[in-house]
Protein backbone atom coordinates (compact mmCIF):
# COMPACT_ATOMS: atom_id res chain seq x y z
CA UNK A 1 0.00 0.00 0.00
CA UNK A 2 1.53 3.64 -0.80
CA UNK A 3 0.66 6.17 1.31
CA UNK A 4 1.72 9.68 0.51
CA UNK A 5 1.38 13.36 1.65
CA UNK A 6 1.58 15.83 -0.96
CA UNK A 7 1.34 19.66 -0.95
CA UNK A 8 2.53 20.61 -4.36
CA UNK A 9 2.62 16.99 -5.98
CA UNK A 10 6.26 16.13 -5.90
CA UNK A 11 5.55 13.32 -3.65
CA UNK A 12 2.30 12.27 -5.09
CA UNK A 13 3.91 11.91 -8.67
CA UNK A 14 6.71 9.70 -6.82
CA UNK A 15 4.07 7.69 -5.09
CA UNK A 16 2.28 7.18 -8.45
CA UNK A 17 5.39 5.87 -10.05
CA UNK A 18 6.02 3.34 -7.03
CA UNK A 19 1.92 2.54 -7.20
CA UNK A 20 2.28 1.82 -10.97
CA UNK A 21 5.70 -0.52 -11.07
CA UNK A 22 4.53 -2.08 -7.71
CA UNK A 23 0.80 -2.70 -8.66
CA UNK A 24 -0.24 -1.63 -5.31
CA UNK A 25 -2.71 0.78 -4.43
CA UNK A 26 -2.38 4.72 -3.50
CA UNK A 27 -3.66 6.34 -0.26
CA UNK A 28 -3.47 10.24 -0.24
CA UNK A 29 -3.06 10.86 3.89
CA UNK A 30 -4.25 14.33 2.48
CA UNK A 31 -7.61 12.79 2.33
CA UNK A 32 -7.07 10.76 5.34
CA UNK A 33 -6.37 14.34 7.54
CA UNK A 34 -8.74 15.72 5.85
CA UNK A 35 -11.32 13.71 7.09
CA UNK A 36 -10.18 13.61 10.53
CA UNK A 37 -11.46 10.44 11.76
CA UNK A 38 -9.29 7.06 12.66
CA UNK A 39 -7.94 4.68 10.18
CA UNK A 40 -7.11 0.74 10.01
CA UNK A 41 -5.29 -0.21 6.91
CA UNK A 42 -4.74 -4.22 6.00
CA UNK A 43 -2.26 -4.56 3.23
CA UNK A 44 -0.73 -7.65 1.91
CA UNK A 45 2.14 -5.55 -0.29
CA UNK A 46 4.88 -3.63 1.92
CA UNK A 47 3.74 -0.02 3.53
CA UNK A 48 5.67 2.61 1.33
CA UNK A 49 5.26 6.00 3.17
CA UNK A 50 6.12 9.03 0.30
CA UNK A 51 6.10 12.04 1.72
CA UNK A 52 8.04 15.75 1.32
CA UNK A 53 10.87 16.90 3.73
CA UNK A 54 9.69 19.50 6.30
CA UNK A 55 13.00 20.80 8.11
CA UNK A 56 14.70 17.55 7.76
CA UNK A 57 12.51 15.22 8.34
CA UNK A 58 8.95 13.36 7.60
CA UNK A 59 5.93 16.67 8.13
CA UNK A 60 5.09 16.23 11.34
CA UNK A 61 1.64 15.82 10.66
CA UNK A 62 2.24 12.64 8.98
CA UNK A 63 4.17 11.50 11.70
CA UNK A 64 1.74 11.80 13.76
CA UNK A 65 -0.99 10.17 11.83
CA UNK A 66 1.39 7.33 11.38
CA UNK A 67 1.22 6.73 15.10
CA UNK A 68 -2.41 7.05 15.40
CA UNK A 69 -3.00 4.46 12.33
CA UNK A 70 -3.89 1.19 12.47
CA UNK A 71 -1.66 -1.05 10.16
CA UNK A 72 -2.50 -4.73 9.73
CA UNK A 73 -0.78 -7.30 7.66
CA UNK A 74 2.06 -6.83 5.73
CA UNK A 75 4.74 -5.20 8.56
CA UNK A 76 7.78 -4.18 5.70
CA UNK A 77 8.04 -0.22 5.71
CA UNK A 78 10.02 1.62 3.39
CA UNK A 79 10.00 5.63 3.22
CA UNK A 80 10.56 7.76 0.43
CA UNK A 81 10.87 11.47 0.68
CA UNK A 82 11.11 14.12 -1.62
CA UNK A 83 13.10 16.80 -0.80
CA UNK A 84 14.99 19.92 -2.55
CA UNK A 85 18.58 18.67 -1.44
CA UNK A 86 18.69 17.12 1.45
CA UNK A 87 16.22 15.15 4.60
CA UNK A 88 18.94 15.42 7.12
CA UNK A 89 18.94 12.47 9.89
CA UNK A 90 15.11 11.86 8.93
CA UNK A 91 16.29 8.24 8.68
CA UNK A 92 16.61 7.66 12.52
CA UNK A 93 13.22 9.39 13.12
CA UNK A 94 11.70 6.76 10.86
CA UNK A 95 13.43 3.79 12.10
CA UNK A 96 11.91 4.95 15.94
CA UNK A 97 8.48 5.28 14.34
CA UNK A 98 8.98 1.66 12.79
CA UNK A 99 10.18 0.34 16.55
CA UNK A 100 6.64 1.97 18.18
CA UNK A 101 4.45 0.88 15.58
CA UNK A 102 6.04 -2.66 15.39
CA UNK A 103 7.09 -2.54 11.58
CA UNK A 104 10.20 -3.87 10.02
CA UNK A 105 12.35 -0.84 8.85
CA UNK A 106 13.26 -1.63 4.99
CA UNK A 107 14.92 2.02 4.35
CA UNK A 108 14.71 5.63 3.66
CA UNK A 109 15.47 7.41 0.72
CA UNK A 110 15.64 10.89 -0.51
CA UNK A 111 14.79 12.14 -3.81
CA UNK A 112 15.33 15.74 -5.04
CA UNK A 113 12.64 17.42 -6.33
CA UNK A 114 11.81 21.07 -7.16
CA UNK A 115 11.91 23.37 -4.25
CA UNK A 116 8.16 24.47 -3.28
CA UNK A 117 8.98 26.31 -0.06
CA UNK A 118 7.71 29.65 -1.86
CA UNK A 119 6.73 31.40 1.30
CA UNK A 120 10.39 30.98 2.56
CA UNK A 121 12.77 30.50 -0.01
CA UNK A 122 13.69 31.39 -3.91
CA UNK A 123 12.03 28.78 -6.12
CA UNK A 124 13.32 27.28 -9.71
CA UNK A 125 11.38 28.77 -12.47
CA UNK A 126 9.09 26.70 -14.56
CA UNK A 127 11.46 25.09 -16.85
CA UNK A 128 13.71 24.56 -14.27
CA UNK A 129 11.56 22.44 -12.24
CA UNK A 130 10.71 21.01 -15.10
CA UNK A 131 14.02 19.60 -15.54
CA UNK A 132 14.16 18.99 -11.87
CA UNK A 133 11.04 16.80 -12.13
CA UNK A 134 12.44 14.59 -15.15
CA UNK A 135 16.26 14.09 -13.58
CA UNK A 136 14.14 12.79 -10.12
CA UNK A 137 12.06 10.15 -12.56
CA UNK A 138 14.90 7.39 -13.23
CA UNK A 139 15.99 7.66 -9.14
CA UNK A 140 11.95 6.83 -8.29
CA UNK A 141 12.18 3.97 -11.17
CA UNK A 142 14.88 2.29 -9.34
CA UNK A 143 13.31 2.81 -6.12
CA UNK A 144 10.07 1.55 -7.05
CA UNK A 145 11.96 -1.65 -8.40
CA UNK A 146 13.61 -2.37 -5.07
CA UNK A 147 10.21 -2.11 -3.41
CA UNK A 148 9.14 -4.87 -6.03
CA UNK A 149 12.07 -6.94 -5.03
CA UNK A 150 11.23 -6.48 -1.69
CA UNK A 151 14.91 -5.05 -1.22
CA UNK A 152 16.23 -3.03 1.50
CA UNK A 153 17.39 0.49 0.86
CA UNK A 154 21.02 1.02 1.69
CA UNK A 155 21.77 3.22 4.98
CA UNK A 156 22.24 6.73 4.45
CA UNK A 157 25.45 8.53 4.93
CA UNK A 158 24.62 11.15 8.27
CA UNK A 159 26.53 13.70 9.52
CA UNK A 160 26.44 15.32 12.73
CA UNK A 161 25.21 18.57 11.25
CA UNK A 162 22.47 16.04 9.75
CA UNK A 163 21.67 14.99 13.37
CA UNK A 164 21.25 18.53 14.69
CA UNK A 165 19.18 19.54 11.39
CA UNK A 166 16.69 16.90 11.96
CA UNK A 167 16.98 17.28 16.10
CA UNK A 168 16.73 20.33 17.40
CA UNK A 169 16.47 22.46 14.38
CA UNK A 170 13.21 20.59 13.51
CA UNK A 171 12.31 20.99 17.47
CA UNK A 172 12.62 24.76 17.00
CA UNK A 173 11.71 25.38 13.63
CA UNK A 174 8.02 24.39 13.95
CA UNK A 175 6.86 26.63 16.82
CA UNK A 176 9.36 29.66 15.22
CA UNK A 177 8.39 29.64 11.82
CA UNK A 178 5.22 27.32 10.91
CA UNK A 179 1.87 29.60 11.10
CA UNK A 180 -0.01 31.06 8.86
CA UNK A 181 -0.02 34.50 10.05
CA UNK A 182 1.92 35.59 6.73
CA UNK A 183 -1.24 34.09 4.13
CA UNK A 184 -3.08 37.15 2.40
CA UNK A 185 -5.58 36.87 -0.88
CA UNK A 186 -4.95 39.96 -3.12
CA UNK A 187 -8.17 41.59 -5.12
CA UNK A 188 -6.89 38.95 -7.60
CA UNK A 189 -8.97 36.11 -5.92
CA UNK A 190 -11.91 34.82 -7.90
CA UNK A 191 -13.09 32.97 -5.02
CA UNK A 192 -12.76 30.05 -6.49
CA UNK A 193 -12.69 28.21 -3.25
CA UNK A 194 -9.54 25.93 -4.17
CA UNK A 195 -7.29 26.87 -1.89
CA UNK A 196 -10.11 25.90 0.82
CA UNK A 197 -10.55 22.41 -0.84
CA UNK A 198 -7.29 21.61 -0.69
CA UNK A 199 -6.04 22.33 2.72
CA UNK A 200 -4.99 19.13 4.09
CA UNK A 201 -5.97 20.79 7.34
CA UNK A 202 -8.72 22.61 6.84
CA UNK A 203 -7.22 25.19 7.54
CA UNK A 204 -9.21 27.55 5.29
CA UNK A 205 -12.41 28.99 5.37
CA UNK A 206 -14.08 31.15 2.44
CA UNK A 207 -15.64 34.06 4.17
CA UNK A 208 -17.15 36.63 1.67
CA UNK A 209 -16.10 34.93 -0.86
CA UNK A 210 -12.21 35.15 0.15
CA UNK A 211 -10.04 32.80 2.07
CA UNK A 212 -9.27 33.09 5.69
CA UNK A 213 -6.67 31.16 7.67
CA UNK A 214 -7.52 30.09 10.91
CA UNK A 215 -4.21 28.76 12.64
CA UNK A 216 -3.33 25.45 12.30
CA UNK A 217 -1.21 25.20 9.03
CA UNK A 218 1.66 22.97 8.47
CA UNK A 219 3.06 25.54 5.80
CA UNK A 220 2.83 22.25 2.77
CA UNK A 221 2.07 25.39 0.12
CA UNK A 222 -0.59 23.83 -1.24
CA UNK A 223 -2.90 26.79 -1.17
CA UNK A 224 -0.74 29.56 -1.99
CA UNK A 225 1.57 27.58 -5.10
CA UNK A 226 -2.18 26.19 -6.17
CA UNK A 227 -4.19 29.20 -6.54
CA UNK A 228 -5.36 29.70 -10.16
CA UNK A 229 -4.69 33.28 -10.33
CA UNK A 230 -1.87 33.68 -7.71
CA UNK A 231 -3.99 35.98 -5.37
CA UNK A 232 -1.91 34.44 -2.20
CA UNK A 233 1.31 35.65 -1.22
CA UNK A 234 3.10 35.24 2.20
CA UNK A 235 4.20 38.58 3.76
CA UNK A 236 6.12 39.56 1.23
CA UNK A 237 8.69 37.13 0.49
CA UNK A 238 6.62 35.16 -2.03
CA UNK A 239 6.00 38.33 -4.49
CA UNK A 240 7.45 36.86 -8.03
CA UNK A 241 8.85 33.73 -7.06
CA UNK A 242 7.68 31.21 -9.14
CA UNK A 243 5.07 28.64 -7.36
CA UNK A 244 5.82 25.16 -8.09
CA UNK A 245 2.47 22.75 -8.48
CA UNK A 246 2.00 19.72 -9.87
CA UNK A 247 -0.73 18.05 -7.90
CA UNK A 248 -3.25 16.15 -9.81
CA UNK A 249 -6.63 16.50 -8.02
C1 LIG B 1 7.63 23.49 5.18
C2 LIG B 1 8.69 23.00 4.24
C3 LIG B 1 9.90 22.58 4.74
C4 LIG B 1 10.87 22.06 3.87
N1 LIG B 1 12.05 21.58 4.39
C5 LIG B 1 12.93 20.98 3.56
C6 LIG B 1 14.13 20.40 4.08
O1 LIG B 1 14.38 20.38 5.29
N2 LIG B 1 15.01 19.84 3.22
C7 LIG B 1 14.78 19.82 1.87
O2 LIG B 1 15.63 19.32 1.11
N3 LIG B 1 13.63 20.34 1.34
C8 LIG B 1 12.71 20.92 2.16
N4 LIG B 1 11.54 21.43 1.63
C9 LIG B 1 11.26 21.23 0.19
C10 LIG B 1 10.26 20.09 -0.05
O3 LIG B 1 10.57 18.97 0.77
C11 LIG B 1 10.26 19.61 -1.50
O4 LIG B 1 10.06 20.66 -2.39
C12 LIG B 1 9.20 18.52 -1.68
O5 LIG B 1 9.50 17.78 -2.84
C13 LIG B 1 7.78 19.05 -1.80
O6 LIG B 1 6.92 17.94 -1.95
P1 LIG B 1 5.38 18.05 -2.33
O7 LIG B 1 5.30 18.73 -3.69
O8 LIG B 1 4.94 16.63 -2.41
O9 LIG B 1 4.69 18.82 -1.28
C14 LIG B 1 10.60 21.99 2.46
C15 LIG B 1 9.38 22.48 1.97
C16 LIG B 1 8.43 22.98 2.84
C17 LIG B 1 7.12 23.46 2.29
S1 LIG C 1 -7.48 29.52 -4.72
FE1 LIG C 1 -6.94 31.66 -5.11
S2 LIG C 1 -8.60 32.44 -6.38
FE2 LIG C 1 -9.34 30.53 -5.48
S3 LIG C 1 -10.40 31.20 -3.58
FE3 LIG C 1 -8.29 30.71 -3.01
S4 LIG C 1 -7.22 32.71 -3.13
FE4 LIG C 1 -9.14 32.92 -4.27
S1 LIG D 1 -3.20 26.80 5.12
FE1 LIG D 1 -2.14 26.50 3.15
S2 LIG D 1 -0.01 26.06 3.69
FE2 LIG D 1 -1.24 25.82 5.57
S3 LIG D 1 -1.71 23.64 5.66
FE3 LIG D 1 -3.43 24.62 4.59
S4 LIG D 1 -2.96 24.55 2.40
FE4 LIG D 1 -1.09 24.07 3.56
Amino acid sequence: MIFYFSGTGNSQLAAKMIAETTSDEMISINNCLKKGKKNTFQSKKPLVFVTPTYAWRMPKVVEQWIDETDFAGNRNAYFVLTCDGSSGNANAYAKKICKEKKMQFNGIASIPMPENYVAMFPTPSEQECKNIVEAAKPAISKLAIQIQKGEKFPEPAISFRDKILSGPVNGIYYPLLVHDRGFTASSKCISCGKCARRCPLNNIVMINGKPLWKGNCTHCMACIAGCPVEAIEYKKSSKGRHRHYIMEE
